[in-house]
């Protein structure tokens, strides 16, 4: 199964993302996560990407799409894509490359949600740095305040996660991400998902498209 998951900062992609993952068993190849723990490594990669990411700009197109590619590669099970394509470009990119290994994407989902409801959702997410678990201070807290649920790390605030910052990246979402979705309606069905309400009401929603489609693969593999 290949899912790729769109939505601005904050519509919950990183959340749902990894409950498809568990549901699913298929690979959470999240392209923010990955930067991160380049970042964290004091890689070439984690040094260019840095100041594209403190700003809330995109890292430019050649690091992801490689960086991406590698990831996707390594995805034998299947995978659902948080993050990436954020622009036409990658999305022609990674249309190509599948094409060339005579795949393609399966779904595509894209997260709805009202900018009134990503400031408060940003600003108050906390997550895991060991396993990438993500918690809200109010709407998703851990059983123990912060602290993560599944190994006891300390939780941390991403250091994009301040009120200017977020801005910038919901503006650069409006300019350069927004084009995918429109991209990908341009050539096939994208499955349109209302992601302001309770979140287990949201991944429900999510489960009731991928569920048929999980089941039709497996009964053309089993023929
Ligand atoms: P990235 O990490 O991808 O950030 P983002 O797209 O801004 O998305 P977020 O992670 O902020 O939000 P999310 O949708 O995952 O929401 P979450 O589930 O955490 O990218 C970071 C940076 O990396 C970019 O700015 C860019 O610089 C670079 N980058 C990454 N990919 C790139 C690419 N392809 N090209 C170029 N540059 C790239 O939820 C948010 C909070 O809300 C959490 O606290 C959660 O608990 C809570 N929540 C979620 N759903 C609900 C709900 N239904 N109700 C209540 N609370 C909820």
């Amino acid at each position: 199964m290949r899912v790729v998951l769109l939505g601005a900062p904050g519509a919950g992609k990183g959340t749902h993302c990894k409950r498809i993952a568990d549901r699913y068993g298929v690979a959470h190849l999240s392209s923010g996560d990955i930067l991160r723990r380049e970042r964290a490594e004091g890689t070439d990669l984690g040094k260019k990407a840095q100041s594209y990411m403190d700003a809330g700009a995109l890292v430019p197109d050649d690091l992801i799409v490689e960086m991406m590619s590698k990831a996707i590669r390594q995805a034998s099970a299947g995978y659902v894509l948080d993050g990436f394509p954020r622009t036409v470009n990658q999305a022609e990119v990674l249309d190509q490359s599948l094409a060339a290994q005579k795949t393609g994407i399966d779904m595509v989902v894209n997260l709805r949600v009202s900018e009134g409801v990503v400031l408060e959702r940003i600003t108050g997410r906390r997550s895991c740095p060991k396993c990438g678990a993500v918690y809200h201070v109010k709407n998703m807290p851990p059983k123990t305040a912060g602290v993560c649920d599944g190994d006891g790390t300390p939780l941390v605030q991403r250091p994009d996660d301040t009120e200017e910052v977020v801005r910038n990246r919901l503006e650069t979402y409006y300019r350069q991400t927004e084009p995918v979705v429109d991209y990908y309606k341009a050539q096939r069905t994208v499955h349109d998902t209302d992601a302001d309400g309770d979140p287990d009401i949201v991944a429900a929603t999510i489960f009731r498209k991928l569920d048929p489609l999980v089941r039709k693969q497996a009964r053309r593999s089993m023929a």
